[in-house]
């Protein structure tokens, strides 16, 4: 598994520092660099590629759209160190970028990184035709929107030291994590126009997905160390969030995350050997430490 990641992340930045050496320079280009090359696991990626293969769609195509992710993702996370939302020094091992850089360029770079998906995804080296680039533009805006990441970062705040509901905290964190996983597996989908009803399902798989995914970095949170982690742990519950790990407790939160694998190989079953990728990817998720 380390190594198929090790691959995933090696073409993405292979393209995306192709794709940004092109264009001409600006100040802005170093910090945002040091917060889309500083590391991380490509694991939105790794399910873009492995429902990808499921639907028999072009690696290079895939590593493309995946570039866009990343830089949405490198963005969210810078803001989301800021002082004004969890405050966090801390970043894959490194100072955050606006420890490095200063608040006010963290704030720009990652506005110039949420835009450059969209410069991505429009680009004409991406191999596909202008009306699914336009839908698969249209599919990462609102995921990365207010009913997507930015609309659940703000409910993160907002139900800071609340007490918040299992169906409230469930939405939250798919509006925050669970949506950009939502749009890499309807991505294939999109490509191979697939009708309203397919997209759907694979749009709840990657809600699924991705709400696996926070709560296990929820768990890691709880359990792990800074150095492991590369981010301060133990933070979650000082901030008082609202997690299931608050209002469950640990040891039912983490049979709540076994549910879900359950739950999404049962909707996977029906495509066999095909999906042996995504379910590996899914025990990642799940047991990994960092
Ligand atoms: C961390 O995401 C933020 C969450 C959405 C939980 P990742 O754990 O994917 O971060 P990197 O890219 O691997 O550092
Ligand atoms: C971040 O969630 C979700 C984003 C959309 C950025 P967290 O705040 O739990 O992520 P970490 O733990 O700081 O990486
Ligand atoms: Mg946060
Ligand atoms: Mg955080
Ligand atoms: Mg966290």
């Amino acid at each position: 598994m380390q190594n198929k990641l090790n691959k995933i992340a090696k073409d993405t930045n292979f393209f995306l520092k192709n794709f940004i050496n092109k264009q001409k320079k600006s100040d802005l280009i170093i910090p945002m660099n040091y917060g889309l090359f500083s590391g991380g696991k490509k694991i939105r990626s790794k399910i873009l590629i492995d429902v990808g293969s499921i639907f028999n769609i072009n690696y290079k195509s895939l590593i493309i759209i995946g570039a866009a992710v990343e830089c949405i993702h490198a963005y969210s996370l810078i803001h989301d160190d800021l002082p004004c939302m969890d405050n966090d020094k801390l970043r894959r091992g490194k100072p955050s970028t606006h420890i490095k850089f200063g608040e006010s360029t963290a704030v720009l770079a990652g506005n110039s990184l949420l835009t450059m998906a969209f410069e991505i995804l429009s680009y004409k080296n991406l191999n596909l035709n202008e009306k699914v680039k336009n839908s698969l533009i249209n599919q990462i805006s609102q995921c990365s929107g207010h009913l997507g990441i930015a609309g659940g970062q703000f409910l993160d705040l907002d139900y800071e030291h609340k007490k918040i509901s299992k169906k409230k905290i469930i939405e939250m964190e798919i509006k925050k994590t669970g949506k950009l996983f939502s749009f890499c597996c309807i991505a294939p989908l999109i490509i191979k126009k697939k009708n309203k009803r397919e997209i759907k399902k694979f749009e709840d798989l990657g809600a699924d997905i991705g709400l696996l995914f926070q709560v296990a970095d929820d768990l890691i949170d709880h359990r792990s160390s800074s150095l492991v982690a590369g981010k301060k742990t133990g933070k979650d519950k000082k901030k008082g969030k609202a997690t299931l790990i608050s209002l469950l407790g640990y040891k039912n939160t983490i049979k709540y995350a076994q549910n879900l694998i359950l739950k999404i190989n049962i909707k996977t079953k029906k495509y066999g050997l095909k999906s042996k990728d995504l379910l590996e990817t899914l025990n990642y998720i799940l047991n990994r430490n960092k």
